[in-house]
């Protein structure tokens, strides 16, 4: 018969503390309650894995204990969702193997799952907190809950948590990427609008061996605050065609201003204060504001498009380019309107000016930023 509770326990060169930490998940397990607890494993070359292994084959009775070997992947929020694939209980709890995340919480997790859809051990509601983390440690996680509640718009005190339970359906239907260490950041906005409670905790740090926390790992954190950033806006997406065209139109127009001054500013700049040729100065003025104007335009007006880093030179070229045959048209126009239709100077102007700008919003919405010219 499926457990009625999966809890769910990566771990990665804990062998000082994994025994312990089974054994004290073992003794919080409710009475009455059937679970089985998952390990897995990242191939620790502590032996860790193998230490849980010869820990659950001598287990008899009561809950059960699966440990899974990972090999060839690493990464903890991966390793929490290798585990939750193979969960078979109705509600999961998720923690970390090094006595940070206290046992004795997961019955009221589990309880509070009558009330919620999503409970989190929290450190930042009264009654929790945080002992032996040095300053440093402290003002990060501050730093990084802060950037993710604003930057996300989430509620929730510690989105930053490790320690938490859901029932096993929330999760269906969701892609979930698992970058880096912060599963539950990913999982709260992708869940938004369940019902969330926070049960307060003291987060203590290790007692034996090292965090894995490092600079990869930070690195991980805010590309996936920025990704999960972009899935947001992308979920708002206005749906009349209509409304969305002119809203890009309005942006690649204000932008287009924007590089006017840019293109004026630089140009004087250099010429004034850099001591460059006013030729000079100008040709910087209009490399400047068509590298502006490209920085905006991809980040603002094209937000919704796909950001690869990869192909950004090459969308740059484009748009140089595009926008150089923009400045090539205006000027064969203005010819065109004011030579041979006898149209005043400025009044071609105008009709040229235009001309240039809509011809370059919807090339270069064709063509460096891949979306039909009506989307
Ligand atoms: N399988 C696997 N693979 N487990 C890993 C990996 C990995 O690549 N990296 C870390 N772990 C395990 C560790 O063994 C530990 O049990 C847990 O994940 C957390 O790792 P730590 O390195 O101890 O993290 P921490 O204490 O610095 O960071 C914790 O801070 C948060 C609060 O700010 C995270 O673990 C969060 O869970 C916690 O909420
Ligand atoms: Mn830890």
């Amino acid at each position: 018969m499926a457990p009625q509770v999966s809890i769910i326990v990566p771990t990665y060169n804990e062998s000082q503390n994994i025994l312990g930490v089974l054994r004290s998940i073992r003794e919080s397990i409710p009475s009455g309650v059937s679970a089985e607890t998952i390990v897995v494993d990242d191939d620790s070359p502590d032996g860790t894995g193998r230490m849980a292994e010869e820990y659950a084959s001598g287990l008899s009775g009561g809950s059960t204990m699966d440990v899974v070997h990972r090999t060839g992947s690493r990464g903890l929020s991966s390793a929490i969702m290798h585990g939750i694939r193979r969960a078979r209980g109705e509600m999961i709890v998720v923690m970390d193997s090094d006595f940070s995340h206290p046992p004795q919480l997961i019955p009221r997790l589990v309880e509070a799952l009558r009330q919620c859809e999503l409970a989190i051990a929290s450190r930042y509601v009264s009654g929790g907190g945080v002992r032996n983390w040095p300053a440093r440690r402290r003002i990060l996680s501050r730093a990084a809950t802060l950037l993710a509640r604003r930057g996300l718009g989430i509620r929730a005190a510690d989105p930053m948590s490790g320690f938490f339970a859901f029932r096993r359906g929330l999760l269906s239907g969701l892609s979930i990427d698992a970058l880096g260490y912060k599963l539950l950041l990913e999982i709260i906005v992708k869940t938004k609008g369940v019902r969330v409670l926070e049960v307060p905790y003291v987060f203590e740090d290790r007692r034996s061996g090292s965090s894995k926390l490092d600079g990869g790992v930070a690195l991980d954190y805010l590309r996936s605050v920025w990704r999960l950033y972009r899935y947001g806006r992308a979920r708002r997406r206005e749906r009349r065609a209509s409304v969305r065209f002119a809203s890009k139109a309005a942006r690649f127009f204000t932008v287009g201003a924007s590089g006017l001054a840019v293109n004026y500013l630089v140009s004087l700049l250099a010429s004034s204060a850099g001591g460059f040729w006013y030729v000079h100065g100008s040709m910087l003025g209009i490399a400047a504001s068509v590298v502006s104007n490209f920085v905006l335009n991809k980040s603002w007006t094209f937000e919704d498009r796909d950001f690869g880093a990869r192909r950004t030179l090459w969308q740059l070229a484009r748009f140089a380019g595009l926008s150089s045959l923009g400045a090539v048209l205006q000027i064969g126009a203005v010819y065109w309107l004011v030579g041979h239709h006898g149209m005043s100077y400025h009044e071609a102007l105008v009709l040229a000016v235009s001309a240039a700008a809509f011809g370059n919003f919807a090339l270069n919405k064709r063509l460096t930023f891949g979306e039909r010219l009506w989307d």
